[in-house]
């Protein structure tokens, strides 16, 4: 019997091309070109599964060309890049890959977190340009982290993750706002509180963003919120690109509204608005909180036995449209 055909849509380690070519017929893509709509969508249609990075699209438009698809597995945890009920009309299944990210993202969010508010990067930047002569009493003075109050927008898995380190590492308070509350355990083991988006923008010295992007989330933080914001306030977004306003706080930075932000997504990555880069308070990286070997290859893992559990048992691990196994 003929091996099913699936599609790895970008570079990968090479250990998970041959894991999945014990199952399948697999078209990679080690040379991590970017294909445009149409080349992906041609492509997509010649394959019966796809391992996605999670920023291919896959909507109607792409899903009416491609009628032998029957799943498109994501290696990371945001899947904004899926049409979900689109997928489910095409009993295609969508799936995820959640949990094996969560510590490493926690990680890079609080480093993102701590390197703004310490203005870490401002200061090589100042050593780079050959700039420092001697030192001085109040030379790149930055915000108190450890003692701190720190509010997350979005309490999910990463969420948690960092209040547990901001609230036992740094004994800082958390203040936190989500769609729900957490249930009293959750809340008791992250020392978190549950606020109004408002209370909580306007009490924190440091906001970080781990809500998953919606049309809903669209601009959660715009001119309006960062005007709540403290002039001493930091903003990390580990979120996703559009969860911020890039103009406002392009805007807000300059005009010091609030004091600094450390991006790691943008609206239009990979593109940057250009008024975000001629902000000095800013720390800017590119979409990387779960880069590391370690991580990168285990959510690449979840996406690949995704695709072998469906096409060997009908099932996956990590299902966002059940119903279309149902
Ligand atoms: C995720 O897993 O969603 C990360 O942002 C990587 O894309």
């Amino acid at each position: 019997m003929s091996k099913p055909k699936i599609i790895v849509t970008r570079h990968v380690y090479p250990e998970v091309l041959t894991y999945l070519a014990r199952h399948f017929e697999v078209t990679d893509n080690q040379t991590d070109q970017v294909w445009d709509l149409n080349g992906w969508t041609t492509l997509l249609g010649q394959h019966d599964g796809a391992l996605t990075m999670g920023i291919e699209p896959v909507n109607e438009q792409v899903l009416a060309a491609c009628p032998q698809l029957r799943i498109c597995a994501n290696l990371s945890v945001g899947y904004n890049n899926f049409d979900v009920p689109a997928m489910t009309r095409h009993k295609v299944v969508a799936t995820n890959a959640p949990d094996v990210l969560t510590e490493t993202t926690a990680d890079f969010g609080f480093g993102l977190l701590m390197a703004t508010a310490r203005r870490i990067t401002e200061g090589e930047n100042y050593i780079r340009r050959g700039e420092w002569n001697k030192w001085r009493l109040d030379f790149f003075c930055g915000a108190e982290v450890h003692g701190s109050t720190l509010g997350i927008i979005g309490m999910g898995r990463i969420g948690r993750a960092i209040a547990r380190r901001a609230a036992h590492g740094f004994g800082m308070q958390v203040l936190y706002h989500n769609r729900s509350r957490l249930s009293a355990e959750h809340e008791a083991e992250c020392k978190a509180r549950y606020v109004s988006k408002a209370e909580l923008l306007a009490q924190a010295d440091h906001v970080v963003l781990v809500v998953p992007y919606s049309k809903e989330a669209h601009h959660t933080i715009g001119a309006a919120e960062l005007a709540l914001m403290k002039p001493t306030a930091t903003l990390v977004n580990i979120a996703r690109g559009g969860i911020v306003d890039d103009v406002a706080l392009a805007k807000a930075l300059q005009s010091g509204q609030i004091a600094a932000a450390g991006l790691d997504v943008f609206e239009g990555e990979p593109k940057v608005h250009p008024d975000l880069l001629q902000c000095s308070n800013i720390v800017l990286t590119p979409h990387i909180a779960s880069s590391t070997r370690a991580t990168r290859l285990g959510m690449a893992m979840v996406a690949a036995n995704n695709l072998i559990a469906f096409f060997t048992e009908g099932k996956v691990l990590t299902p966002l449209n059940p119903e279309v196994l149902a």
